[in-house]
C-alpha cells in the first residue's frame, strides 16, 4: 500500500525536478582588472584573450551555458590617444553574415581564439572591444554563440566622462539575441541610466540582459552594484555584469536577478557561476531597430575637454542626447 502511494509521488518529484532544470540554466561573470602592456596593444589584447580562454574553460566545467566580460576587458582603460588607438582596434564581421571566425581566414586572431573557445566549450560568450569600422573607432559588444559564430555586435552610445575617443555611432540600435535558454538584450556601461535602449528591449518582452561595464563607483549615489540591483528589481529583469575592477574595494557587479533571488556579486579575477531562471524566447527580428534617429555623415570623438571632428561614413554625437 505504502509503495503503491510513494512510487507516484517520487515520479512527480521527479518530473518538478526535470521542469526546474529546464527553467534555469548557469550563468558567468568574470571581473578583471586586465593585463596591460604599455605601446603594445597586440601583446596586451593577447593576454587577456588568453584569460578570457582560461575563464571560458573553467566555467563550462561548471556548466555554464554564458560567460560575460568587462567593458575594455580586453585592452585595458589605458588607451592611447585618438591618433594611436586605431592600432588597439578589430574589425567586427557584421552579424548578419553569422561568420564563425574559428574557420574563417582574415579575421583578427582576438576574435579567432575566443570563438574557437566558444565552440569547443559550447557557450555563448560576450566581450567588449575597440572596434574599427571605415574611419570610426567604437567601443563594441561582440557576442559569440555556442557555434562560435557572432550572432550581434552593439556600438556604445552613452558616454560618460570616458577613457578613449571613441565615436558615438550614428544611430542608437536596440539589440538582443537568442539563445536556447531565452533572448538576451545587450548593454553597456552608462546605458542603464538611459530611457532607451532598455524601453524597446523591455517592451519587446526581452527579460535578460548582458552587461559589460567599468563604471566608476562615486559615493554616495551613483554606486554601480546597488544601481544595477535596483535596475534589475524594478524592471524584473535579470542582469548579467560583468564589471572592470575599479581598483578600489567596491563591489561593482554580479549576477542579478528579478524578484525572489538573491543576487550574487561578482569576486576579482575569478569567474563566478549562478543559476538564473530562463526568462522567455523572442522573436530577434522585431528587436533589431535603431531608436534613434539617424543624423549626418559625420562621427565626433569626445572625451572630456577633447573634442575633434573626423570624416566618417557612420556617427554623429547628438548633442540633445549627451
Ligand atoms: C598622441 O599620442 C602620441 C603617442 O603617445 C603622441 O606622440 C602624440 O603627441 C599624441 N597626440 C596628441 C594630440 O596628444
Ligand atoms: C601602430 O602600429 C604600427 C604597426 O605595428 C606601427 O608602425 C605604428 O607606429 C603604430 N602607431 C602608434 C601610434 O603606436
Ligand atoms: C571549426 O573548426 C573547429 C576547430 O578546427 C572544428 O572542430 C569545427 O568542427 C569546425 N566547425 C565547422 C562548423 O566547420
Ligand atoms: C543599426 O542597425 C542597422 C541595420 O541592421 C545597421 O545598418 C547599422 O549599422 C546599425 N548601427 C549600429 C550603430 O550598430
Amino acid at each position: 500500500m505504502m509503495e503503491f502511494l510513494i512510487r507516484p509521488l517520487l515520479l512527480i518529484l521527479l518530473i518538478a525536478q526535470m521542469q526546474s532544470a529546464q527553467d534555469s540554466y548557469k550563468a558567468a561573470t568574470f571581473e578583471y582588472e586586465p593585463e596591460y602592456i604599455p605601446d603594445d596593444p597586440l601583446e596586451t589584447m593577447r593576454l587577456n584573450a588568453k584569460e578570457f580562454e582560461k575563464q571560458i574553460e573553467i566555467v563550462s566545467k561548471e556548466y555554464a551555458k554564458i560567460i560575460v566580460f568587462p567593458e575594455l576587458g580586453l585592452t585595458s582603460i589605458h588607451l592611447p590617444n585618438r591618433s594611436a588607438l586605431s592600432n588597439w582596434s578589430i574589425e567586427v564581421p557584421d552579424p548578419e553574415k553569422n561568420s564563425l571566425p574559428c574557420n574563417e581566414s582574415g579575421i583578427h586572431e582576438v576574435l579567432h581564439k575566443i570563438s574557437c573557445a566558444a565552440e569547443r566549450r559550447k557557450l555563448y560568450v560576450v566581450i567588449n572591444l575597440v572596434e574599427k569600422k571605415d574611419n570610426c573607432l567604437y567601443s563594441s559588444n561582440v557576442v559569440f554563440s555556442s557555434e562560435g559564430r557572432i550572432v550581434a555586435r552593439y556600438r556604445k552610445y552613452y558616454r560618460y566622462n570616458e577613457f578613449g575617443e571613441f565615436n558615438r555611432p550614428k544611430e542608437l540600435n536596440a539589440t538582443a539575441f537568442s539563445t536556447p535558454f531565452g533572448t538576451f538584450g545587450v548593454l553597456i556601461g552608462a546605458d542603464i541610466l538611459y530611457e532607451e535602449p532598455a524601453r524597446t528591449l523591455i517592451e519587446k518582452n526581452v527579460r535578460q540582459f548582458v552587461y559589460p561595464l567599468a563604471w566608476v563607483t562615486v559615493l554616495p549615489f551613483s554606486t554601480s552594484y546597488q544601481m544595477q540591483l535596483t535596475w534589475s528589481k524594478t524592471k524584473d529583469v535579470t542582469v548579467i555584469s560583468a564589471p572592470y575592477y575599479p581598483g578600489r574595494e567596491y563591489v561593482v557587479g554580479g549576477i542579478f536577478m528579478s524578484a525572489g533571488y538573491d543576487p550574487k556579486a561578482a569576486r576579482l579575477n575569478s569567474a563566478i557561476v549562478d543559476i538564473v531562471p530562463r526568462k522567455g524566447r523572442v522573436s530577434i527580428d522585431e528587436i533589431s531597430q535603431s531608436v534613434t534617429e539617424p543624423i549626418g555623415n559625420d562621427c565626433v570623438v569626445r572625451n572630456k575637454d577633447i573634442k575633434l571632428k573626423i570624416p566618417c561614413s557612420t556617427g554623429i554625437m547628438r548633442s540633445r542626447l549627451q
